[in-house]
């Protein structure tokens, strides 16, 4: 049976859900975005992927009055309590009349959301190579904005080296993956890049600071440098869809002793039970 998504009030079969090609999301980017898990039905940290949406929103100066009881509704009947699933919504500036970079007098913003199901990342276990890359991204990172061609281009350069992630130097210092954030244990301390518009704030990224915090496990939010990162004794990337992925070789050299280390073997099992309970 075909999947049902929904676009600007409807739900449709796939197939059928269509935009005007003068959509400013399609012909711009103008468009910011969320990626939302839901695990066996509960959508897993909802608030907080709801109000990063509202930052995004009002980064990009777009106007869209959606209270989080709002999305959820328009969630619901997406939601398949029998699997794990990922939401992914989109809101653009809409369409405009002809093609102009400036904002269109009145848009209406085009909302979609389709639900996909997530599989656990099977590399987990064992762990993954990545690559060190020059980020060559904009000034506003912490948007999730649907513009993303350099992160593209960054992720398919290590893909074609037979790499899960790249991980992205800017001035010397680690910011983040070019999907993903950035941990990495050094000298027995987790550390994480702070929170600035260099990277996004990570809805992962929070969770497992506050499993840190709340577990006796040594954190800091702080600058990384390369050469720290290069000595860490573990490197992960964090997202909603891979969740928590060692990285056991950074540009062909292994981390660590080459697997996944104890801090997150500790860290994943904390996790794990942190979305099944849906905390
Ligand atoms: N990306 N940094 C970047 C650049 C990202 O694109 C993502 C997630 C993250 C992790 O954020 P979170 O833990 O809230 O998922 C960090 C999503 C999954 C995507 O673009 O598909």
């Amino acid at each position: 049976m075909e999947q049902t998504v929904y676009l600007n009030g409807d739900y449709l079969p796939l197939s059928e859900a269509k935009v005007s090609v003068l959509d400013r999301g399609f012909l711009f980017g103008d468009g910011v975005y969320e990626v939302i898990p839901a695990y066996q039905g509960r959508l897993f940290r909802m608030a907080q992927h709801i109000e990063r949406l509202n930052n995004s929103l009002g980064n990009i100066r777009l106007q869209l009055e959606y209270s989080l009881q709002q999305w959820e509704d328009i969630l619901q009947p997406l939601l398949d309590s029998s699997k794990d699933q990922y939401f992914y919504m989109q809101v653009t500036r809409g369409v405009a009349p002809k093609r102009d970079h400036a904002f269109p007098v009145e848009a209406v913003p085009t909302v979609f959301v389709m639900g996909s199901d997530l599989h656990h990342f099977a590399a987990r276990n064992e762990g993954v190579k990545a690559l060190t890359m020059d980020d060559s991204r904009w000034e506003m990172c912490h948007v999730k904005a649907t513009t993303l061609l350099a992160n593209i281009l960054l992720r398919q350069q290590a893909v074609e080296q037979g790499c899960a992630e790249a991980i992205l130097i800017k001035n010397g210092k680690v910011t983040e993956g070019a999907a993903s954030n950035l941990f990495a244990v050094v000298d027995g301390v987790l550390v994480t890049p702070v929170k600035n518009e260099e990277i996004l704030p990570g809805i992962t990224r929070e969770v497992i600071m506050e499993l840190a915090a709340a577990n006796q496990m040594p954190y800091a939010e702080r600058d990384m440098a390369l050469s720290e990162l290069q000595a860490a004794s573990e490197i992960w990337v964090t997202s909603s869809t891979r969740e928590i992925v060692p990285v056991v070789t950074l540009d062909d050299q292994p981390v660590g002793e080459g697997k996944p280390g104890p801090m997150f073997q500790k860290m994943n099992t904390l996790f794990q039970q942190c979305k099944r309970a849906g905390e």
